[in-house]
């Protein structure tokens, strides 16, 4: 084995074989995807963390699991100010681990939150912005009712006109936050979840050959 090793370390003439690194895999890296509900997190993040080879984590799915509760319960039950504060924590946990992590839409509305990706994508994680138009989320949102209570609020879930209002305005909040803490944005508008991961390889890719 050793005699093996030795000879595949030398050329046929029996020089030292130059080294090659192109096909060392790059270190593990933190990805963190942001974006408004209905851009497609929980499923682009599975999918890109299978892609990958990362573990996944979802950090609604986390804050419910450790809650015992479902996230429209908890803002009912407990109040937002409570799950933003857990979210936080969370966020905290995960944070720079080699792993892909869909964090929920509101994310960035607090200002210690984007310190943490600030510093995170300092850290080298991406930072992956899954952006999409009022119109395209509003139509993927009104596709599962009652999940989203910042939408739908605890009651009846809303008409399309009036979840396209809801999604705009809140959008219209959120947008300049969303773009800051981006190392990375997609537009998802025309792009199903396989189609995402796709793009986001393709450009990280590129990103690295621009660098070297
Ligand atoms: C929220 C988005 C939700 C969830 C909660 C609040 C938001 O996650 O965290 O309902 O403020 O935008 P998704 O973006 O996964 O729907």
């Amino acid at each position: 084995m050793k005699d093996e090793k030795a000879v595949a370390a030398r050329t046929a003439e029996g020089q030292p074989r130059a080294l090659s690194v192109s096909s060392f895999r790059p270190h593990p890296s933190s990805f963190v995807l942001i974006g408004f509900m209905g851009s497609g997190k929980s499923s682009v993040g599975r999918r890109l963390a299978s892609a990958l080879r990362l573990p996944f984590i979802d950090l609604d799915s986390d804050i419910e699991k450790a809650a015992g509760m479902r996230i429209s319960q908890i803002f009912a039950a407990i109040g937002e100010a409570e799950f933003r504060r857990c979210e936080t924590e969370a966020l905290r946990i995960v944070l720079g681990k080699p792993a892909v992590i869909s964090s929920g839409g509101g994310l960035v509305t607090r200002e210690e939150n984007r310190a943490l990706l600030r510093t995170a994508a300092q850290n080298g994680s991406h930072i992956v912005y899954l952006r999409a138009q009022a119109d395209t989320l509003a139509g993927r949102i009104r596709r599962q009712p009652g999940t989203r209570p910042l939408i739908d609020g605890h009651d009846t879930p809303l008409d399309m006109e009036a979840t396209r209002k809801r999604v705009r305005e809140l959008l219209a909040e959120r947008a300049a936050w969303y773009e800051d803490c981006a190392t990375l944005t997609i537009d998802t508008d025309r792009l199903r979840a396989d189609g995402v991961v796709s793009e986001i390889v393709r450009r990280l890719g590129e990103n690295r050959n621009n660098q070297s």
